[in-house]
Formats: C-alpha cells, structure tokens, sequence
C-alpha cells in the first residue's frame, strides 16, 4: 500500500515513520510512504500557502490553489481510485472500522491542514473525506495523519502477525483482556491464578469476562454496539465489584508508588 501525504512539515514525519515496525513494513516493501511538500506547489516567490479567513476572523486558512495541484499532479491517473482524506478536528472520527475501509485501497492520499484549517473547496474539488483522530485539537493534521498510516499499515497482510490483529482491542467491538508476564508476584501483586493453571476453556472464558468488564466500566456505549451472546450477559454479571482494582491476590500490602524497595 502506498500512503501520499501532503504537508508543509515533511520532516515531522521522518522519525516515527522510520522506526520499528512500520521501517520494516517499508524495508520488505508492503507499504510505502511518500512524502510532498505543499509549498512546492506555491506561486509567489515566498511560496505562500496561507491566506487571511474571508468574513474576518483569527488566524490564516491554507489556499486551495496548491493543495488541488500538488494532489492532482501527484496522484495523476490514480485520481479517480484514490481515496482522498484531509485530517481536520472537524471530520468524521477515524475508527478501527474506518481503517479497514482504508486498507481495502491500494493508495491513500493524506493532506495535512495547519493554522485555522483549510479552504473548503479543496474538500470539494477533490471529494475528501474530512476525518479526526479525536475530540482535541492538534497543533496541525501531520501528528493526525502519522496515526492514520500507523493504524491502516497494521492491517496491509504482512505487516504484523496476524494472530495479534484478531485479538486485540477494538478488532471484536470490545477493549482488551488484561495481559501479565513474569514475574509472577511484583511489589506483592500476583498474576491472576486461572492465568497460571494450564486450562485454556477456563483461561478463554476468564478473558473474555474481563473484557467485557473493562468495556462496560470504561466504554459502556462500545458494549451497546458489540454483538453480545446470552454467555457474554451471564458473565457481565460476574464483573468484579471495583472495575479498576487489582483482579489477582495481593501478596502483601506494598503497592504504593515507591513504597518498596525490595520488590
Ligand atoms: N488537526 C487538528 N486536530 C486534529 C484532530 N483531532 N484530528 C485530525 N486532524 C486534526
């Protein structure tokens, strides 16, 4: 899959993109990033991308001219079948389900917006889709986009096992099951026993119990949309009285921060 993103900040992106698991997506060839600075496409001999709001207003709003021609030049052929996305605290928010529609396409377009957003006509001209990573507002789209191409590169067959991807938060509706490793008894907090027991029916089912208790006490309008079985609302009813307590056996009373310094 190939991402073209469209910024006037590239170099914000060279770091987190070069790193770990996506340096090695684009080392094997399975995804591709290209980088494509906006003000390539300016006219004026400050390379001006940026303009006063019509109507009157705070700050700058990012002309349409550049941002058309840069994608349109780019892309080329391409236009027609690529989707087009403009990062923006106004879009529909980017969700799990959002990212597997994404991933279906062999080429993504992302265009950054910066200062107080950009020229509705350029959402227009080229139907983009406006998406948000949240309710907050970043300092600009890059960090917004990063995240897009995080998520949706996760999903391009090949990138990460795919074991880890049926499992995980969000991919069935729900949080994730806690998760230990050793040792077994840190700062006198034991793993949870069922964990430790060998017995996977139990372990599954224990997982599945806390998972559905992490959703109802931290995302309860998740748990309205998951697609529940008449098991999963028998183990609802099981859910530990504090949702936020240590779920194993406490050892020994040494849990404060910094209270111990033996471990
Ligand atoms: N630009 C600024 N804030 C944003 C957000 N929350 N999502 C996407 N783009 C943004």
């Amino acid at each position: 899959m190939r991402f073209d993103v469209f910024t006037i900040f590239p170099s914000m992106f060279t770091g987190f993109l070069n790193e770990s698991i996506l340096k090695r997506a684009q080392q094997a060839g399975l995804i591709q990033i290209a980088l494509h600075d906006i003000r390539a496409w300016a006219t004026d001999k400050h390379r001006t991308v940026d303009d006063t709001p019509y109507g009157g207003g705070p700050g700058m709003v990012m002309m349409a001219p550049p941002i058309v021609h840069a994608v349109e030049s780019v892309l080329g052929d391409a236009l027609a079948t690529t989707p087009i996305v403009i990062l923006s605290p106004s879009g529909e928010l980017f969700t799990q389900q959002v990212a597997r529609e994404l991933v279906q396409y062999p080429r993504l377009a992302l265009i950054c917006g910066r200062y107080e957003g950009i020229d509705d006509r350029v959402r227009i001209i080229l139907q983009a889709r406006e998406l948000s990573i949240g309710d907050y507002v970043l300092t600009g789209g890059e960090l917004a986009a990063a995240v897009v191409i995080d998520v949706v590169s996760r999903l391009v067959p090949g990138v990460i096992d795919p074991e880890s991807l049926a499992e995980e938060s969000h991919s069935s509706g729900l949080l994730e099951y806690p998760q230990y490793t050793r040792p077994p008894i840190f700062r006198g907090l034991a793993v949870p026993e069922i964990l430790l027991s060998g017995h996977h029916a139990k372990i599954a089912e224990w997982r599945r119990m806390m998972a559905l208790c992490r959703t109802k006490a931290r995302r309860p309008e998740l748990l309205e949309r998951a697609s529940l079985t008449p098991r999963d609302h028998q183990l609802l009813q099981q859910c530990p009285p504090d949702p936020f307590a240590h779920l194993g056996s406490i050892v020994k009373e040494t849990t404060e921060r910094g209270s111990s310094a033996t471990d």
